[in-house]
């Protein structure tokens, strides 16, 4: 690539697009805004948001940032055709082909890269199926199912095996894919016999599956094993049967789950079928409630139905041939697991040995459901036996090694099952009818790099550093072949060769061998392994120390540089059980677990049909240890994957890279941070590398002419040669002969060349193009000036008699809206009139009744004062009247008395005379009389009642005729009655006096 850039600088100019790198999206475009001039410091330009940037460059390496591809590369099916080949450019091509076109499969040469969409896609139906049956590779879009036709095609064409090699990081879809490759053989190649081996092929997923996934942080449905999965075909190319080879089980997983994680599905299976009546015996209840099983934290998976899915492994079981009986086996080993883990340890006092308690339910039930002595097993898992020379003797654990060492035991346990369902699976895949060739159909963990790496991701990243050797071989004899075919010399390609760091892995006294020697030794640790590492591989170049540690180490791997922590590295690798513990389960009345622990299965996985085949590695034999390890781990991984790559090397491959684009698990999301690391890990990078490294660019001539026949000039076209037209007009075009190689059929070209070929092209197009641009754009607007014109004379007239006719519209509206306006405010006037002559007259009314009624009342009034005047007047005239009538009569009186007086005086004198008392006493005798009789009466009458004295005495005093008063007077005091007659005789008295004085008067 260095090599590209040197050459780039011919390419950057004012406008060139280019990649920089960038912290967030990886790699950012960018365009120039001025020409380059080497030498020059920096570079001017302006990201896609427009902003400008200044980017330096080192002028001593004159390191200038990878150029863009022409637009009509950008969503190529492969991306080796992309003319630039470097890490921005495949990461943008795979980007726009994803989120733009959602293809999430693109070819890398040889390799598919697969994206996980995390979406169900319509691309996998049975009619896709047969569209690209008999199709060739090319000529349909990339596709999972073009990569098995093609191992199809190449398996009954070269009469060779083919292997499917399906790797990338856990959750990146290489499961699935292997299973629709699977899918494929089984729908184009159909059955050999009546016996549905094709559905006996895809059964075995939903079984492996339950016993060999789990849920973890990133899938989950994440396998914890690889496999290899072999279909064998008969001489039409008919499937007869299978054979599946299982790598590295997680053992660990059995008895320890990280949070959020799941132990094995099949665990969960049996536990939601527990009620079932058939289950009763295996004594289960709900998930949570086992050790194993619960450490996770939630025990179920969305979307997931584990007693459904239980339903289908036991159908999967019998479409296999698993009797019922065996399935009970199957799953009473199981559960029996679970019941180990819940058994309580209790420590002794002296923190030396433990106990468990005779009634312990769990453990009953562990060695009810394994058929094995009770007393034995509760006695060897507290002790164990140790052998010196002299003497055996039986010693006791603390608390930590008796859980160490049921742990183990239930690994051990789960890990025997295993072999012995994939063993009968594998048998009831066998066919006794002659294999002609098979396809295997590889699924195994990508490289793998964490914060914390142990055993585990050792073995798999060594496992990874293997298959990108062979791919690289692969790679690198596929380019030798195709470079001799065309009769160009092949020494000018160089490629990455790790060998090295596989055999700092693997070779003797390389790390494995290091490991297996510090199991041996009795006292054997980690740290010491770890320094025997650092005093034998410092110098290498693919190991390296730590600076701040001890017990790490770090091994520079194709993909990374991991670092290794060697803590429990000679604990998995030994991966000890107690003999004794076994020796119990051997003896056990279960015949499935007395075989399953029977000496013949602890050995390495059974060679498989194909070693049949006579293989011979591509590569001279590794110079492996020649001390025999005793089945540590590490020895029989090395063991298995040697026997892998043999296979493989007498195959013909096929790649598949998975990709997960993000680890949200979100549908056609892409995450280019993420993609980059693993398209680094996967080796899709280092196939750009090595076809960027040679000639990456190849055309046939005859494409090459059809293409850049435009570059030609116009006398050489009369040459009716191709091939010499093509090498002459190169030749002119790119002076350095080493930039381009011709072959028999095509023409060679280092990376960027074809690039530089497209500006050419491109350049000298546009000059055309302006030229018929400009003549075309000339005439097409003096077409459309006259059409314009035209239209707009018609389009001002019809607009100008609108016009007017809305004017005139507008008039006549107008009139009428005035005539309208004038009726109506008349009549609104009019009504305001008369309501407010009502109004007024009403108030008249009012105003007159009101005055009126005010006049009224006040003549009433004035009427009244007369009244009450002429009363008062009259009231006052009377009482003048009756002062001066009183007056007038006091005056009278006065008057008259005086009269009186004088007449009584002139009386007085004339009594005096005799005369006039004879007169007198005429008429005076007689009523004298009358009296006295009257007197005499009352007399009488009162004189019978008391008082009557007092009466007699009056009537003497009235004789007497001066005494009457006085006598009265005594008479009313004497009593009420003599009261009344007196007064009655007063009154008459009075009477008389007064007739008598008025006789007087009237005689005056
Ligand atoms: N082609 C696809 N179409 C739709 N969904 C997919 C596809 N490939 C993968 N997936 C989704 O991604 C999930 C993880 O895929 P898969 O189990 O194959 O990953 P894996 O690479 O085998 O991971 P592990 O290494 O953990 O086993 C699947 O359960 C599925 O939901
Ligand atoms: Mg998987």
């Amino acid at each position: 690539m260095c090599c590209l850039n040197l050459f780039s600088s011919l390419l950057i100019f004012q406008c060139t697009r280019v990649w920089i790198p960038d912290p967030d999206e990886v790699w950012r475009s960018a365009e120039l805004t001025k020409d380059y001039k080497e030498g020059e410091k920096s570079l001017q330009l302006q990201l896609e948001d427009e902003t400008i940037r200044e980017y330096p460059i080192d002028v001593q390496s004159n390191q200038l940032p990878f150029l863009r591809n022409p637009d009509i590369l950008v969503g190529e099916n492969d991306l080796t055709a992309l003319s630039y080949l470097h890490e921005p450019a495949v990461l943008h091509n795979l980007k726009v082909r994803f989120l733009e076109s959602n293809h999430i499969y693109t070819y890398c040469g040889i390799v598919l890269v697969a994206i996980n969409p995390y979406e169900q896609l319509p691309i996998y139906g049975q009619d896709v199926i047969y569209a690209y049956s008999g199709q060739n590779m090319g000529d349909m879009d990339p596709h999972i199912f073009a990569v098995a036709e093609e191992a199809y095609k190449q398996m009954a064409r070269d009469e060779k095996n083919q292997s499917i090699i399906v790797s990338g990081e856990s959750g990146a879809g290489k499961t699935v894919s292997a299973k629709y490759a699977m899918r494929y053989f089984a729908t184009v190649s159909g059955s050999a016999s009546d016996t549905n081996i094709e559905e006996k092929v895809l059964a075995s997923s939903p079984i492996m599956e339950a016993i060999g996934n789990a849920k973890t942080t990133r899938n989950d449905n994440s396998s914890r094993f690889g496999k290899y999965i072999q279909i064998g075909f008969d001489k039409r190319y008919r499937i007869i049967g299978a054979n599946m080879r299982t790598y590295l089980l997680e053992k660990s997983r059995v008895v320890f789950q990280a949070d959020d994680e799941r132990n094995y599905h099949i665990f969960y299976q049996l536990c939601a079928a527990a009620s079932l009546p058939e289950f009763k015996e295996l004594a289960l209840t709900c998930a949570e409630d086992f050790f194993y099983t619960s450490q996770g934290g939630d025990t179920s998976i969305e979307g997931v139905d584990d007693a459904e899915d239980f339903e289908k492994t036991r159908q999967a079981f019998t479409l296999l041939g698993v009797r019922e009986s065996h399935q009970i086996n199957i799953f009473k080993i199981i559960a029996s697991i679970l019941h180990l883990g819940n058994v309580e340890i209790q420590a002794e006092r002296d923190g030396e040995s433990c106990s468990i308690s005779p009634k312990d339910e769990h453990l009953s039930n562990f060695c009810q459901l394994l058929g094995v002595e009770h007393s034995q097993m509760e006695h060897w898992l507290c002790h164990r036996k140790l052998v010196t020379t002299s003497e055996t003797y039986v010693k006791t654990m603390s608390l930590q090694q008796v859980v160490n060492a049921r742990n183990a035991l239930a690994k051990h346990i789960y890990a025997q099952l295993f072999g012995w369902i994939v063993g009968h699976v594998n048998k009831a895949l066998h066919t006794s009818l002659k294999q002609h060739s098979f396809i295997g159909v590889l699924d195994i963990y990508g490289f793998e790099t964490f914060d914390v790496n142990s055993f585990e991701q050792f073995c798999i990243n060594y496992a990874n550093e293997k298959l990108q050797q062979q791919f690289n071989l692969h790679v690198f004899k596929l380019e030798q072949e195709e470079y001799m075919k065309e009769q160009i010399p092949w020494t000018l390609i160089d490629f990455y060769d790790n060998q090295p760091c596989i055999d700092l892995i693997e070779a003797k006294l390389g790390i494995l061998d290091l490991l297996d020697e510090e199991c041996k030794v009795p006292k054997g640790t980690d740290q010491n392994w770890a320094q025997k590492l650092y005093d034998r591989h410092s110098g290498s170049q693919h190991f390296q120390k730590p600076r701040m540690s001890n017990t790490a180490f770090i091994v520079v791997h194709f993909a990374d540089k991991v670092e290794y922590l060697s803590d429990s590295f000679l604990e998995k690798n030994r991966d000890t059980v107690y003999e004794e513990q076994i020796n119990i389960l051997k003896a056990s009345k279960l015949p499935l677990v007395a075989d399953l622990f029977h000496d013949g299965k602890d050995s390495a996985p059974a060679a498989t049909t194909s070693s049949k085949i006579s293989v011979r590695s591509a590569r001279p034999p590794l110079k492996a240890s020649n001390k025999e390890h005793k089945k540590t781990v590490g020895h029989q991984f090395r063991t298995s994957l040697h026997l892998l790559m043999e296979t493989l090397n007498t195959t013909t491959p096929h790649y598949v890279r998975c990709i997960k684009p993000n680890d949200e698990k979100l549908p056609f999301r892409f995450d280019p941070k993420r993609a980059v690391q693993q398209l680094r890990a996967c080796g899709v990078l280092e196939t750009i590398r090595i076809s960027a490294a040679g000639y990456p660019s190849r055309w046939a001539y005859h494409d090459f002419y059809n293409r850049y026949r435009v570059l030609v000039k116009k006398k050489e076209l009369a040459n009716t040669d191709k091939k010499a037209i093509c090498k002459s007009v190169l030749e002119s075009l790119i002076k350095d002969p080493d930039k381009f190689q011709f072959g028999r059929t095509k023409i060679f070209f280092r990376a960027g060349q074809v690039a530089y070929l497209e500006k050419l092209r491109a350049d000298k197009f546009r000059a055309a193009t302006i030229t018929i641009q400009k003549t075309v754009r000339g005439w097409l607007q003096k077409v459309k000036y006259r059409r314009l014109k035209a239209a707009t004379l018609t389009l001002q007239r019809y607009c100008r008699g609108h016009l007017a006719r809305r004017l005139a519209e507008h008039m006549r509206r107008t009139r009428a809206a005035v005539v309208l306006q004038k009726q109506y405010r008349m009549r609104r006037a009019h009504q305001a009139y008369q309501r407010v002559r009502r109004a007024t007259v009403v108030i008249q009314a009012f105003a007159r009744g009101m005055f009126v009624r005010r006049i009224y009342h006040q003549v009433l009034r004035e009427h009244k004062a007369t009244i009450i005047q002429k009363h008062v007047r009259s009231w006052l005239a009377r009482r003048c009247f009756q002062r001066l009538r009183g007056a007038a009569i006091v005056i009278q009186c006065s008057f008259r008395r005086l009269k009186a007086k004088r007449e009584l005086k002139a009386l007085k004198i004339e009594a005096r005379s005799a005369e006039h008392l004879k007169r007198l006493n005429v008429g005076m005798e007689n009523k004298v009389v009358q009296l006295q009789r009257k007197i005499d009466d009352q007399v009488g009458v009162l004189s019978s009642q008391p008082g009557g004295g007092a009466v007699g005495r009056l009537h003497g005093h009235l004789k007497a005729g001066s005494l009457v008063p006085c006598s009265c007077r005594v008479l009313m005091a004497s009593g009420p009655g003599s009261c009344n007659a007196l007064e009655g005789f007063r009154c008459l008295l009075r009477k008389e006096r007064r007739r008598w004085s008025k006789g007087r008067g009237e005689t005056c």
